[in-house]
């Protein structure tokens, strides 16, 4: 058994090292970028893991269940017509492929739930319909069922565009009433809904056991260490372990216990009356997480009491979290783990390290914050799924620092370090100001961290950074080797290989996979790749990986940046195609690509069309899209499918 390959206590660390080398060493030690730097490094880096001995070839995975495509082993990979970008109102897919709505805000998702126009849902109405502005999509296979054909989606509604659900309602002098705020609580959250194929196509089974509606109002339990603690206590909930909903669920991830994990990001903005805060702590605390007096223009602080501070200081401190959701079990209640970290979580991968510990990568999307990666304590038995209940209750949390000779390493984010333990007063004050204590810590300031997503065949974690136009300004953060372009409008992805590849370790190499930007933007550079050759992609949000291990790619922000409409692009990441993107979907006006989805064997994509027409309004709308005759937009869950040939989406 060779040294990588060795089973290995990331507790005996010097059996690992050995000769006394610390970790920051061993990981420069292994640093592709030192050894080779560029373009050479990246040829060697897509043929052989540097930790595992790996090639691509030899980790790849094959499809499952349905064996080779017509055209040999390699016929499902990217063979693809790509799409022309589009300015369009419309969705448009390459060539070949299929697609229609899969179910759309305001439609039932319960048996015997009547139809009706979205514009005119009850509070009631919308609790029984799926919610406002679908994001993260995962697919969850049911017992003895072909996951082909049959199986259950969560899905994700991160927030309301009240200027497109409401008539007459004017952005300019909002105004809801309280009825109104309560259709907006209940179009948030997330959805659980049975869908099956029928034909080329899918649609969701209203009579489902499973089907559920999670909102801003549904009752959650608060777990981990903070839970209890007295900034979590409220007037309604003195224990500060009991909590109404969830709020702005943006991406997310599924765990191998069979869990959905949906995660809070922009909580900030539904709080208001900041200045009433007395608590000179709390109230820098809240700058610091983006509060203020206004919110974000939601109405909700003057209805509900709990979102304004002037009534509920602590309220804010109940968000910010991962939800736990057991999407199998209707009756359970979510669990907000408080272990992960409060910040603007993006999403959450989890991977089981060697030594089955659950791993939980997570993005805080905002300008100049961090990455994060959680490792619990108890360890994971694939064979004993129960040994997952609640093991994201304890662990800890780290925090990533990205060196500039292309090495890195997690730094613990834990009270008894000496730069947190003389600011915070335990564990639980670190965890609700995860934000403040990182601060302390040195961490790298991000380019606004988006989706993190592993690739299982290599153990590469890939890492969306969206855009940060403030880089580089006076006063803010300039240029450093992981966020490499001042101003950077177009955002770009980091690719992290852990030490041994292992998600466990806390020692990692890194180097830049993709800088975004128009095609031919001489300041892009794909390592080994001739940026003249590949596509334009711009503000990485979304990323899942197919079966054949290609990284796919959902885009937010493009109208902005390239005057392109939003889109669903895929590349391999090695091989000598490694991010050469193509584009697969174009989005209609207005409208960002989210939670991108596939069935186990790649015969199904789910993707969901999120804040289609968001610059219009009811009365002139931006798009129509995508009922077309009913003349106002509405987010949408498509499914998209490949009728003829290898039936397996993208080849
Ligand atoms: Fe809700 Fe970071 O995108
Ligand atoms: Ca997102
Ligand atoms: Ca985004």
């Amino acid at each position: 058994m060779t040294t990588t390959e060795q089973q290995h206590d990331p507790e005996d660390r010097d059996d690992v090292y050995g000769n006394g080398e610390t970790l920051q060493e061993v990981v420069s030690r292994f640093s592709r970028r030192r050894v080779l730097g560029g373009a050479a490094a990246a040829a060697v880096a897509a043929a052989v893991n540097p930790f595992t001995g790996l090639t691509r070839a030899a980790a790849e995975p094959v499809g499952q269940g349905l064996g080779p495509g017509p055209a040999g082993p390699d016929s499902g990979s990217l063979g693809f017509e790509p799409v022309p970008p589009s300015t369009a109102d419309g969705l448009f897919l390459s060539p070949g492929h299929v697609g229609n709505v899969l179910i759309a805000w305001g439609d039932p998702i319960f048996a015997g739930v009547p139809a009706k126009d979205p514009r005119t849902l009850t509070p009631g109405d919308q609790e029984q319909r799926f919610g406002y502005n679908n994001d993260y999509v995962a697919f969850i296979p049911l017992p003895y069922q072909d996951a082909e054909r049959r199986g259950l989606l969560w899905v994700n509604h991160e927030y309301t565009d009240a200027q497109n659900m409401f008539p007459g309602y004017d952005p300019e002098a909002p105004s809801l009433t309280f009825e109104q705020v309560l259709v907006e609580l209940h179009a948030h959250g997330g959805s659980i809904v049975e869908v099956e194929r029928v034909g080329p196509g899918w649609r969701p089974v209203l009579g489902g056991r499973y089907n559920r509606r999670i909102t801003a109002n549904t009752p959650m339990e608060i777990t981990g260490p903070a839970a209890g603690h007295p900034w979590l206590q409220t007037n309604d909930d003195p224990t500060g372990r009991r909590v109404f909903g969830t709020l702005n669920n943006c991406a997310g991830g599924l765990t191998p216990w069979g869990t959905v994990l949906t995660c809070e990001e922009n909580f900030n903005g539904y709080f208001g009356n900041l200045s009433a805060v007395e608590d000179p702590v709390l109230a820098a605390s809240y700058r610091r997480y983006g509060l203020s007096d206004a919110g974000a223009g939601y109405q909700w602080p003057w209805h509900v009491h709990r979102f304004n501070l002037g009534i509920e200081p602590n309220e804010p401190n109940r968000h910010g979290w991962v939800v736990e959701i057991d999407p199998l079990d209707p009756s359970s209640t979510p669990k907000k783990r408080t272990a992960l970290g409060r910040f603007k979580h993006e999403g959450a991968a989890v991977a089981i390290s060697r030594a089955g510990k659950a791993c939980v990568y997570s993005g805080d999307d905002e300008r100049f914050d961090y990455a994060y990666k959680f490792i619990s304590e108890r360890s994971f038995d694939p064979g004993n799924k129960a040994t997952g209940r609640d093991i994201l209750e304890s662990g800890t949390l780290h925090v990533a620092k990205f060196n500039d000779d292309g090495s890195g390493e997690w730094i613990p984010v834990v009270h008894t370090d000496p730069r947190l333990s003389g600011t915070f007063g335990s564990q639980a004050e670190v965890l609700i100001r995860t934000r403040e204590a990182a601060d302390l810590l040195g961490a790298t300031k991000m380019d606004r961290p988006e989706d993190f997503q592993r690739d299982a065949a290599t153990g590469r974690v890939y890492l969306a950074l969206t855009n940060n136009t403030n880089r580089g300004k006076e006063g803010s953060p300039g240029p450093d080797a992981a966020n490499p372009r001042p101003a950077n409008a177009y955002g770009h992805i980091i690719e992290i290989t852990e030490l041994f590849a292992d998600p466990g370790e806390l020692g990692f190499t890194w180097e830049i996979f993709m800088l975004c930007g128009p095609e031919g933007d001489p300041s892009r550079k794909f390592g080994s790749v001739d940026p003249a050759t590949v596509g334009d992609i711009a503000n990485p949000d979304n990323l899942t990986f197919d079966s054949y291990g290609n990284l796919w790619i959902t885009t937010d922000g493009q109208p902005g940046s390239l005057e392109q409409n939003d889109t669903l692009q895929a590349c391999p990441t090695t091989g000598p195609d490694r991010g050469r993107v193509k584009r697969f979907l174009t989005a209609p006006k207005g409208a960002e690509v989210t939670g991108p989805c596939f069935t186990p064997a790649n015969t199904t994509l789910f993707v969901a069309i999120q804040h289609p027409g968001e610059n219009g309004t009811l009365a002139e709308p931006e798009s129509r899209w995508p009922d077309y005759v009913n003349g106002f937009p509405r987010p949408a869950l498509w499914w998209v499918t490949k009728p003829e040939g290898n039936p397996r989406v993208g080849s």
